[in-house]
């Protein structure tokens, strides 16, 4: 689908940021902004702002941050046109279909989409309706999963062989160098292609939003040296920690009865969905990570955690409490007898008796002295110091200072321990916290590229930090600017007068919309810049506290704000202005300097005697009557 220009517009200009927002993050006024607590990584103290003239938000934290299109795109992990469409819905605005003459242009994610689609199509049909799915379908007969539910999750076969679905991609048209991408197929040394899945139970992977974005295929038979599943590659559309096996299932259950069951494996999920228990999801495979509990976040802040009891599973529990805890959410732990999984437990127990062990979950400081009293360790007065330590380390993490002192009064309690004792240990684990920062990878990977376009780049060019700071104004001034301001800086400023990339990006794109007529409008303009880190810079830069020296309201008390940028932008364009031409002085100098050619010696001068009486007009012209 293709919506029209004007259409876009007409949805950007009838949201208001803070408005859609509001529902997914609590915000409070700050000034001109708005802050809360930013839904894309976790933190403790607001750094996620959302500025209502502007309609722009940004994360001082993780550097996130675009227009209204933009949030609802990350937070649902949705496209631009799903955006669009989902802001015209809320707000009632209709949106026509434009059958256009030309095939529409599809972005590449939508075509690896497509290719997964009818892949999972076909792998369906395979079980569900062919001749030679009978033995997957015994298969799954054996493991007591009905029709109905591989319906549901799409299941699905590949018939073993080399080239069953390299076939079937080739008739369909499918691009075969795609289908490498996304490891449906091989591709073997001497370039032969061959099924990556074949002879495999297929279990598509779904996005939240229930799109096939990537496949896990079981072997049929337990057999030493052959994984038992596969998974794909990570792909365009397919970031393996960020995914959550059977979200798009378990949804609205989860919200619903505001709590999720954590489970590994995928046929544990199908498993229990049968038996009616929705509100479940998998990690599948890895340890979880601290995207997926983001993810989850959205949905609950209540988890049961339901891994194997063998040592891997205990491990697992452990280790996720403390990305849990970070996020805040409520943890309790199952346990499952051992040698079950909540596939056979379910099987063989059935709903009720299910039910019944998961209300009996304990919380995780339960759990983990549990453990640590299996493992002898209160038994020696050596490990229980360091039992008692590590049971008040994830304590440190909570950030709810109630909710902290009441698990150590708990723990105080069930171990006969002072809590003076407890509280020094609790003190000693906070400050070790607050000296490792939380920091994601996606944070420091923009962070660099940002410094690389700034704060480096002027190291690395040598362009001094007065010129820095004042080519960062002049952007700031433009994007807070009024039509006099902005008339102003452009008729004096040319982009070929910044000394730094990232300005110049950021000013030519202004620069050429103004010539062509148009508004300045932040959160337009930011979907124009293609560079992730150039556009947070912008963000950053715009949203920054409006900083005019202390000098002004000295100089001039009970100016109107109006008046005041008005000032400042004409002394910042004229030290700007200035400060450019001392640097062409200097450099006609240098090379005055550096030759010993009379011509050359002239020249110079007479350039930087023009260069001097530039300065003079430039003095009077932009005199704001205050100052140098
Ligand atoms: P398990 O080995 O416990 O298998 O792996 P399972 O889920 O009980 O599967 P069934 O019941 O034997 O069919 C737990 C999860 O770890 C991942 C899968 O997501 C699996 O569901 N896994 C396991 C892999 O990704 N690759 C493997 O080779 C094995
Ligand atoms: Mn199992």
């Amino acid at each position: 689908m293709r919506i029209p220009e004007h259409k876009i517009e007409e949805v950007r200009s009838a949201a208001n940021i803070v408005d859609i927002i509001a529902p997914y993050v609590q915000l409070r006024k700050r000034g001109r902004n708005f802050i809360g607590l930013c839904p894309f990584h976790s933190e403790k103290t607001p750094s996620f702002t959302v500025s209502e003239d502007k309609q722009i938000f940004h994360c001082f934290g993780c550097h996130a941050g675009g227009n209204v299109f933009k949030f609802l795109m990350e937070y649902e992990k949705i496209s631009f046109i799903e955006s669009v469409q989902q802001l015209a819905g809320q707000l009632g605005i209709e949106l026509e279909v434009q059958e256009s003459e030309e095939p529409e242009t599809q972005s590449e994610q939508e075509i690896l989409y497509d290719i997964n689609t009818a892949a999972a199509r076909y792998f369906s049909d395979n079980l569900l309706n062919h001749p030679d799915g009978e033995v997957a379908r015994q298969y799954f007969e054996k493991r007591r999963i009905k029709v109905q539910t591989m319906r549901a999750f799409g299941l699905g076969y590949a018939f073993p062989g080399w080239e069953f679905f390299v076939n079937f991609a080739r008739d369909k048209n499918i691009d075969l160098e795609r289908a490498v991408q996304l490891g449906l197929i091989g591709s073997s040394n001497d370039g032969r292609l061959f099924d990556k899945f074949s002879g495999r139970i297929i279990f598509p992977i779904f996005s939240p939003n229930g799109r096939v974005i990537a496949f896990a295929g079981r072997i049929l038979e337990n057999k030493e040296g052959t994984a038992k599943y596969l998974n794909s590659p990570e792909s365009q559309i397919y970031y393996k920690g960020k995914i959550l096996y059977g979200l798009s299932h378990a949804k609205d259950e989860i919200r619903r009865t505001d709590k999720a069951i954590l489970v590994e494996g995928y046929m544990d999920l199908i498993s229990l969905y049968q038996n009616g228990i929705k509100n479940v999801v998998a990690v599948s495979g890895t340890a979880l990570t601290e995207d997926q509990v983001l993810l989850l976040s959205r949905y609950t802040k209540n988890i049961v955690l339901l891994f194997d009891s063998d040592a891997a599973g205990i491990k697992a529990s452990m280790r996720s409490i403390e990305l849990l805890l970070r996020k805040d959410f409520d943890i309790r732990i199952a346990s499952l007898p051992r040698g079950d999984d909540p596939d056979s437990y379910v099987n063989k127990h059935g709903k009720d008796k299910f039910d019944v062990m998961i209300k009996r979950a304990q919380n995780f400081l339960e759990f983990q002295s549990a453990y640590f009293e299996s493992q002898g360790m209160f038994e020696d007065p050596a490990k229980l110091t360091e039992a008692i330590r590590e049971l008040v380390k994830p304590l440190a993490i909570i950030s709810d200072e109630l909710k902290r002192t009441i698990l150590l009064k708990t723990i105080a309690k069930k171990f006969n321990l002072r809590e003076m004792l407890l509280e020094a240990e609790l003190n000693k684990a906070l400050r070790t916290i607050s000296r490792h920062k939380i920091s994601s990878t996606l944070t420091s990977e923009l962070e660099r590229k940002r410094k690389d376009l700034s704060a480096e780049e002027q190291i690395r060019k040598n362009v001094s930090l007065v010129i820095y700071n004042l080519e960062r104004q002049i952007i700031k001034l433009l994007v807070e600017g009024n039509d006099e301001t902005i008339a102003l800086i452009i008729n004096h400023i040319h982009p070929d007068d910044f000394e730094l990339e990232i300005h110049k990006r950021i000013y030519s794109l202004i620069f050429d919309s103004i010539h062509q007529g148009e508004n300045v409008q932040m959160s337009v303009l930011i979907e124009q810049l293609e560079d992730e880190a150039v556009q947070s810079y912008l963000l950053e830069l715009s949203l920054e506290k409006y900083s005019i020296s202390k000098n002004w309201e000295e100089l001039l008390p009970g100016q109107s704000m109006v008046k005041i940028i008005l000032k400042d932008t004409i002394d910042t364009v004229r030290k700007f202005k200035l400060l450019r031409i001392d640097s062409l002085i200097a450099s006609n100098f240098q090379k005055m300097e550096e030759s010993d050619s009379e011509e050359i010696n002239i020249e110079m001068m007479k350039a930087n005697r023009e260069l001097e009486e530039k300065k003079r007009r430039i003095r009077d012209e932009l005199s704001a009557g205050v100052g140098k």
